[in-house]
């Protein structure tokens, strides 16, 4: 039998639609074909606004308060942003300030952000992944960049992401056996 995994994942776009939000439910989508998932998504195009105004986490509003905590106790965190300016956006580095400073020890973590241009395919390296080194997190060896020519308007528009998506997936499932997804028997 297994245990659902918690998993929670980030959205750090504040506006809607979002390439980063249909990357996260496609990272989604793959997990669940190999484990059994209790999903959270936390989108900052929900809570930017109200998250930007509270500046320690006593003054935060209580339902983002709660997602805060979803986020320090998810059992696998996806974080995922768009590229601004070359990093990820004030208002995404603003949620992880307030997060508990040794809450995501241990934790593990998928990168994956959405750029407007290839040439910054390395802000998993140079930018998300220092971050959550810093808050002492596991981040996964395989994270996933896109940029808008990898999507058809706000749709995944070709294979290659489609692949890497999967990738990210099928490295990940094997640290979670407690949450595998059974196999169908066949006939
Ligand atoms: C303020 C701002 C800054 C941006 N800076 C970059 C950048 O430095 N490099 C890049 O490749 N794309 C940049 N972009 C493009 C976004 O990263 C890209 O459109 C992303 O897919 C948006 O994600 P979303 O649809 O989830 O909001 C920028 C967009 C905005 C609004």
């Amino acid at each position: 039998m297994s245990t659902p995994l918690k998993v929670v994942a980030v959205n750090g776009s504040a506006h809607r639609p979002s390439r980063t939000l249909v990357l996260v439910q496609a990272l989604l989508a793959e997990l669940s074909q190999r484990l059994v998932l209790d999903t959270q998504v936390v989108d900052l195009s929900e809570i930017a606004r109200p998250l930007g105004g509270a500046l320690t986490r006593q003054e935060l509003p209580a339902d983002i308060e709660v997602q805060l905590a979803a986020i320090e106790s998810a059992d696998l965190l996806i974080a995922a942003a768009p590229v601004y300016r070359g990093s990820f956006p004030g208002h995404f580095k603003h949620l992880f300030d307030l997060v508990g400073m040794d809450a995501l020890a241990s934790k593990p973590v998928l990168l994956a952000a959405t750029g407007g241009s290839d040439r910054h395919a390395l802000v998993l390296e140079h930018q998300l992944r220092p971050l959550f080194s810093f808050l002492q997190a596991l981040t996964l060896p395989i994270g996933v960049y896109t940029s808008t020519g990898d999507f058809d308007g706000h749709e995944i528009g070709n294979g290659a992401l489609a692949e890497r998506i999967k990738l990210a997936a099928e490295r990940a499932a094997p640290l979670f056996p407690g949450a595998a997804r059974p196999l169908r028997r066949v006939a």
